[in-house]
């Protein structure tokens, strides 16, 4: 079987190549920039020069693929806007994936798109969810919530650096999953006939609320956070005069997520028969606690060391903060 996932550089695309590849799939992955998917093509994967918003580079890469993974999204920092990427682009990609005669079609999408239709990534979502069911492709859609890897920045690095901690006034508890563990589900569904033609929630074994994350970090750190009340209004007034510069959309874009985290709204679902239908064991799922207890102990033997060589070195202190280095992204 070869696959072509779309975003293999991303957060979650650099796991499902991994895992895909681990599995014993060839892997095409079409990239923007060759060196910066260096890292692919040293695990076994082939890279392919291609942009979803430049339609003409879609075909070659789609030549002899069995089956797609699209888990690409436009950066915040790009200066391509999520209409262009994530809607304009993903048709240009399912119209190709067609023509082409792809067998299966993976699209990950978001929880609850259909509840957020003033959320422009929300609605963007929906949209392609009802294009690809429409397309006549065999299809599987995976609707993710939110990624264990993200908290580490949101909130590990930034108590560890006695940094604020930003919070939205009543925030919705968000069921977490590890990217790898997604990936499972992700390359299980190349193989489980039951997942065609079907969508299904892929989310962590609880939802946790930012209160409930703060704590578990203050825990495994040993550090008080320094929590900030972020208005929702404040956002909201933020967001619409980030709208007035075109450069500015992306970001004006991702603060409307905003809205889905103060809404209050849980972003669960119940895994019960998705474990079933991908044959995968609960068990086995990393859970929020476990994560962030490994980051933690890493980040603490890494001090460790630090201070060693400092005793060592003279006292010279260390340029760069630690705790960067050792975020498993
Ligand atoms: N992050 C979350 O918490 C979350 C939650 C729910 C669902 N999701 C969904 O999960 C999927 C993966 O998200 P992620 O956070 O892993 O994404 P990410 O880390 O932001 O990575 C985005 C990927 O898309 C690629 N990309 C962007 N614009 C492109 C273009 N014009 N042509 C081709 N590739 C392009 C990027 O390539 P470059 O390296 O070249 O920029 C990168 O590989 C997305 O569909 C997202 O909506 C994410």
């Amino acid at each position: 079987m070869t696959i072509l996932i779309v975003g293999a550089t991303g957060t979650l695309g650099r796991q499902v190549a991994r895992h895909a590849i681990d599995e014993g799939h060839k892997v095409r992955c079409l990239v923007r920039n060759l060196k910066k998917a260096a890292f692919l093509k040293e695990w076994g994967a082939e890279l392919v020069r291609g942009d979803l918003c430049r339609e003409e580079t879609l075909p070659p890469a789609l030549e002899g693929v069995t089956a797609v993974i699209d888990a690409a999204t436009a950066r915040p920092t790009d200066s391509l806007s999520i209409k262009k990427v994530d809607w304009e682009g993903k048709v240009a990609l399912l119209n190709a994936a067609k023509a082409a005669n792809v067998g299966q079609f993976i699209f990950l999408s978001i929880l609850n798109a259909e509840m957020y239709p003033e959320v422009p990534l929300m609605e963007i979502k929906r949209c392609t969810e009802l294009f690809l069911a429409e397309s006549g492709l065999n299809y599987t859609i995976l609707r993710l919530a939110g990624f264990m890897q993200g908290l580490i920045g949101q909130y590990g690095i930034p108590i560890l650096e006695g940094q604020p901690v930003w919070v939205t006034g009543e925030s919705s508890p968000i069921a977490y999953m590890d990217t790898q563990d997604i990936a499972k589900f992700v390359i299980r569904a190349l193989s489980v006939e039951e997942t065609k033609n079907k969508a299904f929630p892929i989310v962590g074994t609880r939802a946790w609320s930012a209160e409930e994350i703060i704590g578990v970090c203050e825990r495994l750190s040993g550090k008080d956070a320094k929590i900030t009340r972020m208005p929702i209004g404040l956002l909201r007034a933020v967001r619409s005069s980030l709208r007035f510069f075109q450069w500015s959309w992306n970001v004006a874009d991702r603060l409307a997520f905003t809205e889905v985290i103060a809404s209050g709204k849980p972003l669960d679902a119940s895994m019960d028969e998705v474990y079933q239908v991908f044959a995968l064991d609960v068990s086995e799922t990393t859970t929020l606690e476990g994560y962030l207890q490994e980051y933690f102990n890493r980040i603490m033997k890494k001090l460790k060391e630090l201070d060693y060589q400092k005793t060592k070195g003279k006292g010279k202190k260390p340029k760069r903060s630690p705790f960067k280095n050792v975020n498993n992204q």
